[in-house]
């Protein structure tokens, strides 16, 4: 089981992708929105028409063929899901986006919501970490909170695209993001050509 959780950064389309795919090859998530994540679905994915009320119902609206039934989603503040415990193997967390508010909790070991808690529980526990840290420019507070959190283990992946895969959509920028993510789970996928897989 992957964690896959959804902070108040902008492109949360990033990490309903990055659940899309998992679900779509069979792997259970256990999914995190927060509070402030729901009102960036609501202005950028959903652009105002709908309120988001699950991520299921997002994931059916946008046309989800299958496996959906591998999705558990809880709330923030809910201290008493599995995954808040040490006891509950899952095999990695994954923060996308990762505001720098999350990210300076996860650091300071501020455990004060669900997605905290279960960074933290995964670093106790020497399982995977991976933020996708999303702020532009960034401060000196924000580049030190990155270093901390490279010297805790996490592993980091900035949504910066490569630009050699001649992106030429915003889902083409997303994709190649999410699959930077995959890539270090080890999971196969055709988001975007790999550079050594070019023909020259
Ligand atoms: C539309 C919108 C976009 C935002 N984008 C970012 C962002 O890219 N990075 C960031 O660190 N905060 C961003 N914020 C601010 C965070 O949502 C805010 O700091 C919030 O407290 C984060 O809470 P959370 O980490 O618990 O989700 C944005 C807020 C809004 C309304």
């Amino acid at each position: 089981m992957i964690v896959v959780a959804i902070s108040g950064a902008s492109g949360p389309i990033m990490g309903v992708r990055l659940i899309e795919e998992l679900l779509n090859s069979g792997e259970k998530v256990a999914a995190i929105v927060s509070q402030p994540a729901r009102q960036i679905i609501e202005y950028e994915i959903l652009r105002e028409k709908i309120s988001f009320s699950s991520l299921k119902e997002l994931l059916l609206k946008r046309g989800l063929a299958g496996n959906y039934d591998l999705l558990r989603e809880f709330k923030n503040n809910d201290f008493f899901a599995p995954v808040a415990s040490g006891s509950t193997r899952f095999e990695a967390m994954v923060v996308i986006p990762c505001s720098m508010k999350t990210l300076s909790a996860i650091v300071h070991g501020y455990a004060d919501s669900l997605i905290t808690r279960t960074c933290d529980v995964a670093l106790k526990e020497k399982r995977r970490c991976i933020i996708v840290p999303r702020e532009t420019p960034l401060s000196v507070i924000h580049t030190e909170n990155i270093h901390k959190a490279a010297l805790a283990g996490i592993e980091i992946v900035p949504p910066v695209p490569g630009f050699y895969t001649r992106p030429e959509s915003v889902d083409d920028v997303v994709n190649f993001v999410v699959g930077k993510v995959l890539n270090l789970l080890g999971r196969e996928h055709d988001l975007f050509e790999s550079w050594g897989k070019k023909k020259i």
